[in-house]
């Protein structure tokens, strides 16, 4: 399986901070934002990854992570001209994808929560006989939102982007599976009213065939927004919270490249010393000491 990560768009809604530096790129308490999406895809066992990205932005995310080599996976770009919406990842990415089957994350989207990486490798495998596998999380305020409605066996019977009335409290979040026939429906998806072609639409089109599933993300998971500079500094003190309490990080792509075995010890330990002057660094390192964990 392929993976994708969509770090695109101007980041309007985090303007100033976002005048000169993709929204992607900027902290959330001690990593770049970019770091939890790409985890997200780590945890999944996914190596093969995809960056799309404007073309002021893009040279930065390659100065970040390279060709993945340093974390045992391969991670190319490309360009995006303009945003023409989400669906436009896999009609850039369709010889990048090839005849596997793809994950698609938005490069804001972070997601914390126990046996999160065993669903993310559940949601690898329900895809296979052509269907979608896309998440539901119940949010207060789910006209920002994708919105899925379910009936009373919770089984998915409408999808509306940002409806101004929401028929259920579950947000679509950005992080979707889909078999290799994505790229053929993404190919045919027509702009909608906001002239953008849109992953709901896409999600449709699944539903409408009933090939469309539906895992519900539980309390137990944490879906942070990042969406404005509130939700920015909240999800990085959730983020200095949980770390400093359990001593467990978040999203350090090094530890799940290790724990995953794409990297080994030395390798770790290179790392962790390229960033020795941090708590991060010192973090890596410790993972070295203490194997028990
Ligand atoms: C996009 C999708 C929406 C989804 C959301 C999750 O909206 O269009 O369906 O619920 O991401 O982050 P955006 O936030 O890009 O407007």
């Amino acid at each position: 399986m392929k993976g994708i990560i969509l770090a695109g768009g101007k980041g309007t809604r985090l303007y100033p901070n976002t005048l000169v530096v993709s929204k992607q790129l900027l902290p959330v308490y001690d990593k770049p934002l970019i770091y939890y999406p790409l985890s997200t895809l780590l945890l999944a066992d996914i190596k093969d990854i995809l960056i799309i990205s404007t073309p002021y932005d893009t040279p930065n995310f390659q100065r970040l992570l390279g060709d993945g080599s340093k974390l045992g996976v391969s991670i190319q770009y490309a360009v995006q001209d303009t945003p023409r919406g989400l669906a436009d990842a896999f009609i850039l990415g369709k010889d990048f994808i090839g005849n596997d089957d793809v994950c698609l994350i938005l490069g804001d989207n972070i997601f914390y929560g126990r046996h999160f990486g065993q669903t993310l490798r559940e949601a690898r495998l329900k895809v296979e006989d052509g269907s979608a596998n896309i998440f539901a999380y119940c949010v207060k305020h789910p006209n920002e939102f994708g919105v899925v409605e379910f009936d009373d066996n919770f089984k998915a019977v409408s999808i509306e982007e940002k409806p101004k009335k929401p028929k259920s409290n579950y947000a679509v979040p950005g992080l979707y599976f889909y078999n290799n026939s994505v790229v053929d429906v993404a190919a045919n998806v027509k702009p909608s009213a906001r002239g953008e072609i849109e992953i709901t639409s896409i999600n449709n089109y699944y539903l409408e065939k009933e090939m469309l599933k539906v895992s519900v993300l539980g309390r137990g998971m944490a879906w942070l927004d990042t969406g404005s500079p509130k939700g920015m500094f909240k999800a990085g003190n959730y983020v200095k919270n949980i770390q400093e309490m359990q001593g467990f990080y978040i999203a350090c792509i090094e530890e799940i490249a290790w724990r995953r075995g794409f990297i080994d010890d030395n390798q770790l330990e290179k790392l962790g010393n390229e960033m020795i002057s941090t708590e991060y660094g010192k973090y890596i390192i410790s993972l070295l000491e203490d194997k028990n964990i």
